[in-house]
């Protein structure tokens, strides 16, 4: 039988994922990374320290599964989205990468939009420039570390980065490259007028491949250090949304991937380069060749019940928390959560926006306040799942569920009964590696396409029907969410200046 593996490079750690040609996991293994955050704002990796994770869990991975090198048909990468890895000539790493959380850019995005014009730049890239996009994070190293710039020969993203590295070849899926803003979101390539208006040197930027396509085999150097054989075939694969949405099976219009893990992601598969007017949701290539996908992303989802877990009730288990959260009725008796922790991205792009719990009284108690976040969170939801709606995408045929956050049946269930759609879960939790190795079985010919690789490999394991009898609790508590960002904006400025 065939195996594939798939790579994931992402922000906590580096994992390596073997599956045979009928989809199931033979073995899997992570080696962790640490962040470093020189400054306020900032975010930053080494990509060496991506290289030795990558190595040494393709390395485990090998020795648990006692399958031969050999034996592994093809590889898919997938990996954090959008961080900035500049190298020399030489092919030497500059400086540490810049990451996808890293916020230092705001100017550099005022600047993109001041040179290119705001509704041009979202005509051409589908996307406003956020602070985590690739392209601000290009500006400000040119504006701030010129001695730096100067010697740039390559732009890559960091499973790129252990592409080269395992093949030598300087290459990036189009759901990637998308993701740097510097695309024509139509074209599925590079936009060369985005690169003149920011005086970036086109050479810098690899060529573009489709998820499932082959870009370079394993050198005889990376076989040397990983234990791979040389000469195994390395597909384009896809950045971390775009592949764990193959890894769930989001790959066609109407099917809509929600995770809920630190952040919270609605992902929905569009079969043209729709684009929202204001580019409040982001707009990319998808790791299904020919397809697009919008996405909204919020930043703070199982994320804000882990942090009011760890401050406000240190030490109880998740399932005490939503056992007393169940007993309170939809809707929190008009308490409310908004989710801001880390600010937010959509639909309020602004890093600004702060956390709050809104409409306290004596008679709330801690149940009251544990149901108000889960609420929050899927209210957050809901206006990224409206938005892909009002953006042409009305038929929501499935939402398919993941991520920590809908292990829970309450989560479930309230999420089912705000978005008034419901949910399903499937067999697999590996998320973006397992999509990256279906996109290699796809490469190597184990299934005809994408849809027919998440077809044979993923399976419907639970449904969560909505609640109707809770519909009109929620959406009048959802209206009311819906007012307190702004009203809020500008008093969050404040705060945070
Ligand atoms: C997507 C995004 C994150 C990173 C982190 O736009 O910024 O999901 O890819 O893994």
């Amino acid at each position: 039988m065939k195996t594939f593996l798939g790579i994931d490079v992402s922000t906590t750690g580096s994992k390596a994922l073997l599956i045979d040609s009928a989809g199931s996991v033979i073995a899997s293994a992570s080696t962790p990374h640490s962040l470093s955050t020189p400054r306020p704002l900032w975010s930053e990796q080494d990509p060496q320290d991506w290289w030795n994770a990558t190595v040494n869990s393709i390395r485990t991975v090998l020795q648990q599964s006692g399958i031969p090198a050999g034996a592994i048909s093809a590889i898919g990468l997938t990996g954090q989205m959008h961080g900035l890895v500049l190298l020399d000539k030489a092919g030497t790493v500059l400086r540490p990468a810049i990451l996808w959380n890293d916020q230092r850019t705001q100017d550099q995005c005022d600047e993109i939009h001041a040179r290119i014009g705001r509704e041009k730049f979202i005509q051409i890239s589908g996307n406003v420039a956020l602070t985590g996009f690739t392209a601000p994070k290009i500006l400000w190293v040119a504006e701030n570390e010129p001695e730096i710039y100067a010697q740039v020969k390559h732009v890559l993203l960091p499973k790129d980065y252990i592409r080269y590295r395992l093949t030598g070849e300087f290459a990036m899926d189009k759901a990637d490259g998308s993701g740097t803003v510097l695309f024509d979101l139509r074209q599925r390539d590079w936009s060369g007028e985005l690169l003149n208006a920011l005086d970036i040197p086109a050479e810098w930027m690899p060529p573009t491949f489709e998820g499932p396509e082959f870009t370079g085999g394993v050198s005889s150097g990376a076989a040397t250090d990983t234990g791979l054989a040389a000469g195994t075939r390395v597909a384009a694969g896809g950045g971390d949304q775009a592949a764990q949405a193959v890894g769930v099976g989001a790959v066609e219009p109407g099917i809509i991937g929600l995770t809920v893990g630190t952040s919270g992601v609605v992902f929905a598969t569009t079969p043209a380069a729709l684009i929202e007017p204001e580019g409040r949701l982001h707009a990319f290539c998808h790791a299904v060749p020919g397809m697009w996908h919008f996405m909204g992303v919020m930043l703070s989802a199982a994320g804000s019940l882990q942090w009011y877990r760890d401050t406000l009730a240190p030490g109880m288990s998740f399932d005490d928390l939503l056992r007393e959260a169940e007993t309170v009725p939809a809707g929190s008796e008009g308490l409310q959560f908004l989710p801001y922790l880390s600010g937010e991205r959509t639909p309020h792009p602004d890093p600004q926006a702060r956390g709050a719990f809104i409409g306290l009284t004596i008679r709330h108690g801690r149940g009251h306040l544990t149901r108000a976040v889960l609420e929050g969170v899927a209210f957050g939801l809901k206006d990224s799942f409206t938005l892909i709606q009002n953006a042409g995408l009305e038929r929501v045929v499935q939402v398919r569920a993941s991520g920590g956050g809908t292990k829970g049946a309450l989560w479930r269930q309230i999420l089912a009964s705000v978005l008034e759609s419901e949910l399903v879960t499937v067999n697999t939790a590996e998320g973006a590696a397992f999509g990256a190795a279906l996109l290699a079985g796809v490469g190597a010919g184990a299934w005809l396409d994408v849809p027919a690789a998440c077809r044979a490999a993923i399976k419907i394991t639970g449904r969560t029907v909505p609640d109707d009898a809770q519909f009109d609790s929620y959406r009048q508590s959802y209206a009311l969410y819906r007012e307190l960002y702004p009203a809020l904006k500008s008093s969050f400025a404040k705060m945070s200046a």
